[in-house]
């Protein structure tokens, strides 16, 4: 009975939909009044993460507000690193902060897998909170960062703008890094596996800068991890579709798909939507792929791009999102048109 199926697992599937299916990346966040109340209550932006009441508060209120297809947990890509042994923290206004590893003696100073759900089972019983209290049209996606893209925090101890540290430490000391690549990727199928079973009904994984390795590299620590990840899902949650995001990966997007098992691809905004249907979208699902800089201008240019993108993949199978995450500047009254444009054409 494909139709009683929520429109997000029919599009994930492979079914061509009238209308596409539509949620948005960071859609629980900054821009919202209620996400900065409710983490003022939480305190900090770790301590929401890791409470599973506020948290599924924060997941839940863009869907009230919107009607969204899909509810993301929130959580964030950098708590597995945490998980594992590494100190984090956010420093207001610039980001991210770790303890590096760079060394084969901080290498074996990390936790092994096991022990991370000591960390982690807080978010699966936001997990859990969520598959409860979702409208029932609504799917939940869990999500990981890709092996890769947490890496590079973990080597620089921060976000970088070149993912300088971590392709250093690769021409350095390659065994440690891809030591650390290891344990990242075991890591994320045990943690991915868990919000499965908690509930979720989706996985997405962030690899935001795949973009930054080339040729062979890509190959080794892009598309491999993806690949084993996904085949270890497949392995224990076989009907559990994932959603993989090699942002500006540009022509490598062709055959990802294919290579990795994925169920979906999310395209970032560099690629134009014609040539992904073409190339990317001949292979099942796709994501995207709105520049997030509409939800703050708005206006004609955001209809008119919005209804470009839901043309250009109408054809095939398709998940309307943005091409990256929404900024704290946007103007949720654009997210409603970027809604209404979709729903109404
Ligand atoms: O999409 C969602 O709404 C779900 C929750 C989610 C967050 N981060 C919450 C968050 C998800 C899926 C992420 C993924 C994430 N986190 C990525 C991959 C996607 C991407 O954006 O490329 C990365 C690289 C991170 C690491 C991270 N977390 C950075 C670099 C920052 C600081 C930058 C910033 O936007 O402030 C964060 C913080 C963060 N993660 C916020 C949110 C809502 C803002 C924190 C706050 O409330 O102050």
């Amino acid at each position: 009975m494909a139709d009683t199926k929520k429109l997000m697992l029919r599009a994930l599937a492979g079914e061509t939909l009238p209308v596409p299916p539509i949620w948005m990346m960071r859609q629980a966040g900054r821009y919202l009044p209620e996400y900065r109340a409710t983490r003022a209550q939480a305190g900090d932006f770790l301590s929401l993460c890791y409470n599973p009441e506020l948290a599924a508060e924060v997941t839940l209120q863009p869907i009230r507000r919107y009607g969204f297809d899909a509810a993301i947990l929130f959580a964030d890509i950098l708590l597995l690193p945490q998980a594992l042994g590494a100190d984090l923290w956010f420093v207001t206004g610039e980001g991210p902060r770790l303890s590096t590893i760079t060394t084969p003696d901080e290498l074996a100073k990390l936790k092994p897998v096991e022990a991370i759900h000591d960390t982690l089972n807080p978010i699966y019983e936001t997990v859990r909170i969520l598959s409860r209290e979702l409208p029932k049209e609504t799917t939940l996606i869990g999500f990981a960062g890709a092996p890769w893209t947490v890496a590079t925090y973990m080597i620089a101890g921060r976000g970088t703008p070149d993912q300088g540290p971590a392709h250093q430490l690769i021409a350095e000391d390659r065994a440690t890094f891809e030591g650390l690549l290891d344990r990242l990727t075991e890591g994320t199928i045990d943690y991915l596996s868990k919000q499965i079973e908690a509930g979720a009904e989706v996985v997405k994984l962030f690899d935001s800068w795949a973009g930054s390795l080339k040729g062979a590299d890509f190959d080794r620590y892009a598309l491999e991890p993806a690949k084993r990840i996904i085949a270890a899902l497949k392995s224990r949650h076989p009907d559990t579709p994932v959603i993989a995001f090699p942002r500006e990966a540009g022509e490598r997007y062709v055959g990802f798909a294919k290579a990795t098992g994925a169920d979906c691809v999310a395209l970032d905004n560099s690629v134009s939507p014609e040539w992904a249907a073409e190339h990317v979208q001949v292979d099942g699902c796709v994501q995207g792929n709105l520049a997030s800089s509409h939800m703050v201008t708005g206006g004609q240019a955001l209809v008119d791009e919005t209804r470009h993108i839901v043309q250009a993949f109408s054809k095939g199978p398709h998940i309307f999102n943005l091409g990256h995450g929404i900024t704290p500047d946007a103007d949720p009254a654009n997210v409603q048109l970027m809604i209404d444009t979709v729903r109404g054409g």
